[in-house]
């Protein structure tokens, strides 16, 4: 007998208490930056049965972006340095959010600032506005508060960063960290004790690749970060590590692409997925990879998605 979507329990929640709560219907998320803010393919495809869409990551300002060429495609994934291309806060707040809240399904609002009152004006800015169900803050990006060191890499920095968020809005919080630490764990504890709901592992991992014709870097910045199945083994260890210490709920993102890439990510301990790269292989991936899911567990007799998480620690 096949199961459909309704009859497996694939909820899932990624804050809890009053006003901050979220659930997702299903863990199958769309990862910041793969979607852009998921107006042409909610057009095409049913937004709605999606269990949440991340917008492309937000700044106070609009941002044009780095150099060309900004991707590569690499043998199992891919290199970017798009570099923050983004229509900015106001748009945000005035043009997209709008069409979100007519959704059947939460949009939660990446953001990335240069220091500390920034990401503080981001976040307030879109507090409480119908149509933004989160916000998942970015801290691997440079901060020139303490001189080019990351957020992400600095405990201390990152904890006083989350807690100073958390204290000025209600909105739940995500927080994504970089795959860029020998220990994931010791960020993770601390934006976790900061306040965070939920934690996002990982973003992409920096990397480059040569032009051996011109003899140049191929990416117009050099560097950029490296995405798709290639990275999927090194996040499956970080939530694997994040989840055997801490109670927290974990979002994977990292090389999901099929089915049984989502199985091992819960098994792992995490709570949703989001897919990236995958939709620029193929722009209904995210729909296709929920499918696998359901089927997956209806072949396993899976009623519930809470009989998988964390079975592998
Ligand atoms: C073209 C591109 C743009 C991205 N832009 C952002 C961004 O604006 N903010 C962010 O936090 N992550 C961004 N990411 C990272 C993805 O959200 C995701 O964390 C990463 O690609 C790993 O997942 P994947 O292997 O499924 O792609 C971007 C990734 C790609 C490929």
């Amino acid at each position: 007998m096949t199961s459909n979507i309704s009859e497996i329990d694939l909820q899932t929640q990624l804050a809890s208490g009053g006003k901050t709560e979220l659930i997702l219907k299903n863990p199958i998320m769309v990862g910041s930056g793969t979607f852009s803010n998921g107006v042409e393919l909610s057009k095409r495809f049913d937004i709605d049965k999606l269990g949440a869409v991340v917008s492309k990551g937000t700044t106070l300002r609009p941002r044009l972006g780095n150099p060309i060429p900004r991707t590569v495609e690499t043998a199992a994934g891919m290199l970017n340095s798009i570099g923050f291309q983004n229509v900015g806060l106001s748009a945000v707040v005035n043009d997209y959010a709008p069409r979100w809240e007519k959704w059947n399904t939460p949009v939660i609002v990446n953001i990335m600032g240069e220091n500390f009152s920034e990401y503080i004006e981001l976040v307030e800015a879109l507090d409480g506005i119908p149509g933004i169900a989160g916000v998942e803050v970015n801290i691997s990006c440079p901060n020139v508060e303490a001189g080019g060191l990351e957020f992400g890499q600095d405990p201390q920095l990152a904890g006083k960063l989350i807690k100073a968020i958390r204290s000025s809005v209600q909105l739940p919080i995500l927080v994504k960290l970089t795959p860029s630490v020998a220990d994931p764990r010791i960020v993770a504890e601390s934006v976790a004790k900061a306040g965070a709901d939920a934690l996002t592992i990982f973003n992409t991992i920096p990397g480059m690749a040569i032009d051996i014709d011109k003899r140049r870097p191929t990416l117009g910045a050099v560097f950029g970060g490296l995405s798709g199945p290639a990275i999927k083994p090194v996040a499956l260890r970080h939530v694997f590590l994040v989840s055997r210490e801490m109670d927290i709920p974990i979002v994977a993102s990292g090389g999901v692409v099929s089915g049984t890439d989502v199985i091992e990510f819960i098994m792992a301990g995490a709570s949703a997925v989001q897919v990236g790269t995958a939709t620029f292989v193929k722009p209904d991936a995210a729909w296709q990879i929920l499918a696998e899911l359901v089927a997956w567990c209806d072949s396993n007799e899976v009623s519930s998605l809470s009989e998988i998480h964390g079975a592998a620690k």
